[in-house]
C-alpha cells in the first residue's frame, strides 16, 4: 500500500495538474489513515476546481468528519458533535456573558435566544471600549511581527512539510476556509526536546502566514489567587482578536498539569475550562486567531486540550538536521568576527546538539578567541580551531528528555500519538 502511494506521490508531483490521478492519490491516503497529508492534495484540487465533490468529500473524511452532501458547500457538516467533548465539570461562569460552546455541541444551529435566556441577569460588558479599561500585564503582551517565514528554518523538510499539510495548505484556500472554516481551525501543538526550535517555528508560522504574534508562557499566566489566571487567560485571547490576524504562542502548555500538584485541583480545572472555551471561541468566531501549542512535555498536557477542534494536530519538532545545523551555525556566527569557516564540517560533527547548544558552541569558540587575544594582546578572528575546541566540550543537553521519551514511546503510545517521535528515534537510532 505504501509503495503505492509513493509512486502515485511520484507521478502526481510528475504531472501536478493532474487532478483526477491527485484525487487518487488523496483517496488512498484517507484509506491508509494518512488524512493529515490527504488534506493538501484535496485543497489543491479545490483550489482549481472548487465545485468538486469528490474532492469535498474526500477533504471531510481526511479531517475525521463524515462525508457531506456534496452540492452544498454551505452545509459542510461539522465534525460529528461526538468530536466535542463534555466540558469537565464544574465550568466557571464565562466571564463575557456567552454560554460555554462546549456545551452546544454545535455551533451551527445556535440558539442564540436560548443562550440570552440563560444569561440571566450577568450584565454583558461593553461591545466597545475606548481603549481598555482591563488592560493587565498580560495584555499588554508584545505583539511581534515575525520578520521571518519557514523559509528561515534551515532543513528540517519534515517538519515544514507536516505544518504545510496539516496547518498552512487548508489555511491558504479561502474557498476552503469558507466550507471547512470550522474544523480548519483548531490549533497545532509543537512538542519535543528543549532548545531544538519549537518557538522559533511558531514564529515562523506566524510570518509565513502574515500573523502578528504572542507569546504567552503559562507559568506567567497561571496566578495562585482565584480566578485570576481565568481573567489572564480571556484578556490574552481578547488582546489576540483584537491585533487579529494573530498566533497565539501558548509555551510551556505542560506547566498547568505541573501547577496542579501545587494548587488546588478544582483551581486548575477551571483554568483548563478557560482555556477550552477561549479556544472554541477561536472556532466559533475569531477569524484570524491561531492557537499554537508548545511543550517539552506532551504526556502531561491536559488530554481535554488535544481533543479535536482544540490543540488536535500534533508536531515533533526534532533536534536539527544537518542542514538545520549548518543554518544555526551560520545564523550565530554571521555577527563575529570569524575567518575560515567550514559549516558543512561543522554541521556534520554536531549530530545530536540542540539549537542552543550549537548557540554555546559558537559562545564558547568566541571566548576562547577573546581571552586568547587578552592575554596576547593581540585581537584575532574565530577560526576552526576554537570551534573544534568547544565542539569537543559541549554535550548535548537532549539526551534526558530522550530518555523519558523513550518510555512514553514504548509504554504510553497507546493511541499511536508518539508514532512520529518513534520513527524519528528509530531513524536516528536514539535509544
Ligand atoms: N531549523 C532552524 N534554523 C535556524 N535556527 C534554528 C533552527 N532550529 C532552531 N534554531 C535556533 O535554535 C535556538 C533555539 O530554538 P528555540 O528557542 O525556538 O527552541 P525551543 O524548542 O523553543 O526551546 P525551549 O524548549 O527551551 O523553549 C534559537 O536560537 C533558534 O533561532
Ligand atoms: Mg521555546
Amino acid at each position: 500500500m505504501s509503495d503505492l502511494i509513493d509512486s502515485l506521490t511520484r507521478a502526481v508531483e510528475a504531472s501536478p495538474q493532474d487532478l483526477p490521478l491527485r484525487l487518487h492519490l488523496a483517496q488512498m491516503l484517507v484509506d491508509a489513515g494518512r488524512g493529515d497529508q490527504a488534506v493538501t492534495h484535496c485543497a489543491t484540487v479545490l483550489q482549481q476546481d472548487p465545485g468538486n465533490s469528490t474532492a469535498r468529500d474526500l477533504m471531510t473524511r481526511a479531517l475525521g468528519g463524515p462525508p457531506q452532501a456534496s452540492a452544498a458547500p454551505q452545509a459542510a457538516a461539522p465534525p460529528a458533535p461526538s468530536a466535542q467533548p463534555a466540558p469537565p465539570s464544574p465550568a466557571p461562569p464565562p466571564p463575557t456573558g456567552a454560554t460555554d460552546p462546549t456545551e452546544t455541541g454545535d455551533h451551527d444551529g445556535f440558539d442564540w435566544s436560548a443562550a440570552e435566556g440563560q444569561l440571566g441577569d450577568v450584565s454583558p460588558r461593553p461591545m466597545f471600549v475606548d481603549g481598555d479599561p482591563h488592560a493587565s500585564e498580560v495584555a499588554a503582551h508584545d505583539l511581534e511581527r515575525p520578520g521571518i517565514t519557514l523559509a528561515d528554518v534551515g532543513g528540517m523538510q519534515e517538519v515544514k512539510a507536516r505544518l504545510d499539510a496539516a496547518f498552512l495548505a487548508p489555511l491558504r484556500n479561502p474557498e476552503l476556509r469558507r466550507a471547512y472554516g470550522k474544523s480548519l481551525k483548531g490549533g497545532i501543538l509543537l512538542y519535543g526536546p528543549p532548545g531544538c526550535g519549537k518557538t522559533f517555528v511558531g514564529r515562523a508560522l506566524a510570518g509565513e502566514l502574515g500573523a502578528g504574534f504572542v507569546n504567552v508562557g503559562i507559568s506567567d499566566v497561571l496566578d495562585m489567587y482565584t480566578g485570576r489566571s481565568e481573567r489572564n487567560i480571556t484578556e490574552v485571547f481578547e488582546f489576540a482578536r483584537s491585533h487579529a490576524p494573530t498566533v497565539i504562542f501558548l509555551d510551556e502548555l505542560d506547566a498547568i498539569g505541573a501547577k496542579r500538584a501545587t494548587m488546588h485541583n478544582s483551581g486548575m480545572r477551571t483554568v483548563v475550562n478557560q482555556l477550552l472555551m477561549e479556544m472554541d471561541g477561536v472556532e466559533a468566531d475569531n477569524e484570524g486567531v491561531f492557537v499554537v501549542g508548545a511543550t517539552n512535555q506532551p504526556w502531561d498536557v491536559d488530554p481535554a486540550l488535544r481533543r479535536p477542534g482544540r490543540l488536535d494536530r500534533t508536531l515533533f519538532v526534532s533536534p536539527p538536521d544537518e542542514e538545520a545545523r549548518a543554518a544555526i551555525f551560520r545564523h550565530h556566527l554571521a555577527d563575529r568576527p570569524v575567518e575560515g569557516i567550514d559549516v558543512a564540517w561543522l554541521a556534520r560533527k554536531s549530530a545530536g546538539l540542540s539549537g542552543a547548544d550549537i548557540a554555546h558552541v559558537c559562545e564558547t569558540a568566541t571566548e576562547f578567541a577573546l581571552m586568547e587575544g587578552a592575554r596576547s594582546g593581540t585581537m584575532r578572528y574565530i577560526g576552526m580551531a576554537d570551534l573544534k575546541r568547544s565542539l569537543g566540550e559541549v554535550r548535548p543537553s537532549t539526551g534526558p528528555w530522550f530518555t523519558s521519551a523513550k518510555n512514553v514511546v514504548e509504554f504510553a503510545n497507546v493511541d499511536g500519538a508518539y508514532d512520529e517521535l518513534r520513527d524519528w528515534m528509530r531513524r536516528n537510532k536514539v535509544r
